[in-house]
């Protein structure tokens, strides 16, 4: 039987890995060991997601924690190579592009452990992302990589990865989106934020930043801000913030600019409201739902456009470029930078026209995990 350790350590992971662990355990083959690195750590940011979607906990935590991205990257490493020797798994999974991936897979490659990665060949060609510097050493150095889109098997073939290593199998995220739907749709956070009367759902906007290109500058902060505050005027925006925002948010004294509700119970949304309302990160099946039912959803996160494409509701990506192309070609993203200008215009206009609906993205059918697990089912055992 195989050790295979399937490395999380951020937000994002946890839905990745959740398919992940449910494949492997049909399949006696492998021996799974779920590793979280401690990269998040809040209940907000880690713990509800084990609850809603099921995980098992960790068999192996490291408590890393937070830190400038040298020390988060190297107390990673060092944390996980000594669980390498001690445990001595046959191949590593990591998932995306946080820093918890690329930490792990220097380590596991540089102790001859195969690597496989999970999201590969996702390129913004933005080298002032961490994530993209994230994504283009963890795939150098991965035996196994698993793509979501065609666009990415292109990526890795021109930066010189051998054919053989790249299978496309779809989205592993996506797979965790459909398997939810159902329960994600019995949340009851549209009745908690009074957007739901009577079986009558209001329009609103859903709006998440973290970003350090959108939230470190207060300049460019304060503009987001200020042409959501016009967007404002038109619906209300639901604005879970991550914990790094709404720090920021502090120390630029900018909460001024929105309402902000600390206990989702009690949380007071007066209707007509034209106001921003910062909330809290959210857990799994809430976020999803206030995605379903939303008029239209702003956004710098890379899985959201991912989401947005399936649930096929508007989404405008405050970004200058995506490693995620497939959503604006197939899906319904819109690329709108950060210019408070252009925000607002085109916020308008997918208001009153919305967008043209496309086609879903190839293999993005709920069947990757499985398709991952027979990949590896054959590369060891056949
Ligand atoms: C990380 C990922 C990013 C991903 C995002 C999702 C990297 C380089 N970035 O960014 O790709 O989109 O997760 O959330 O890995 N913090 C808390 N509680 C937590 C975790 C973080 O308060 O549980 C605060 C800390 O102040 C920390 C800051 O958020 O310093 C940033 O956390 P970090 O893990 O460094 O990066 P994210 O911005 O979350």
């Amino acid at each position: 039987m195989k050790k295979i350790f399937i490395v999380t350590g951020a937000r994002p992971n946890f839905m990745k890995a959740a398919p992940l662990i449910k494949e492997f355990k049909k399949n006696s083959n492998f021996n799974h060991v779920l590793v979280h690195t401690g990269q998040h750590y809040d209940k907000q940011m880690s713990e509800c997601f084990f609850d809603d979607l099921g995980l098992p906990e960790p068999d192996i935590y490291l408590g890393v924690g937070s830190g400038t991205h040298g020390m988060q990257t190297g107390n990673i490493m060092i944390e996980f190579e000594k669980v390498c020797f001690s445990e001595k798994p046959d191949l590593i999974l990591v998932v995306g592009d946080v820093n918890s991936t690329v930490a792990c897979a220097i380590v596991a490659a540089k102790m001859f452990i195969p690597v496989g990665h999970i999201e590969a060949g996702l390129r913004s060609f933005d080298r002032t992302m961490p994530e993209e510097i994230n994504r283009i050493l963890t795939d150098q150095i991965s035996d196994y990589l698993f793509t979501t889109c065609r666009d990415a098997n292109r990526n890795l073939i021109e930066e010189g990865i051998c054919a053989e290593k790249i299978h496309f199998v779809g989205n592993v995220m996506i797979d965790t989106l459909l398997s939810n739907i159902e329960k994600s749709n019995k949340s009851n956070i549209l009745e908690k934020l009074k957007l739901k009367e009577k079986n009558k759902i209001r329009k609103y906007a859903l709006l998440t930043l973290h970003r350090p290109s959108n939230v470190d500058k207060e300049e460019v902060l304060r503009g987001i801000l200020k042409a959501l505050k016009r967007i404002s005027r038109e619906l209300p925006v639901i604005f879970p913030a991550h914990p790094r925002t709404l720090k920021q948010i502090r120390k630029f004294k900018l909460e001024e600019m929105m309402s902000y509700c600390e206990n989702i119970s009690h949380c007071e949304l007066n209707f007509p409201a034209h106001d921003i309302l910062a909330l809290p990160p959210l857990a799994y099946h809430d976020f999803q739902c206030l995605m379903s039912h939303a008029k239209i959803i702003l956004t710098d996160s890379g899985g959201i456009q991912e989401e947005t494409t399936i649930l096929q509701v508007p989404c405008l990506t405050i970004r200058n470029n995506t490693e995620r192309p497939v959503t604006i070609t197939e899906g319904t993203n819109i690329m709108v930078g950060n210019d408070a200008d252009r925000i607002i215009n085109t916020a308008l206009r997918v208001l009153k026209d919305g967008v043209k609906r496309k086609k879903m993205p190839e293999y993005w059918d709920g069947k990757a995990a499985v398709r991952i697990v027979e990949i590896l089912n054959r590369s060891f055992y056949e």
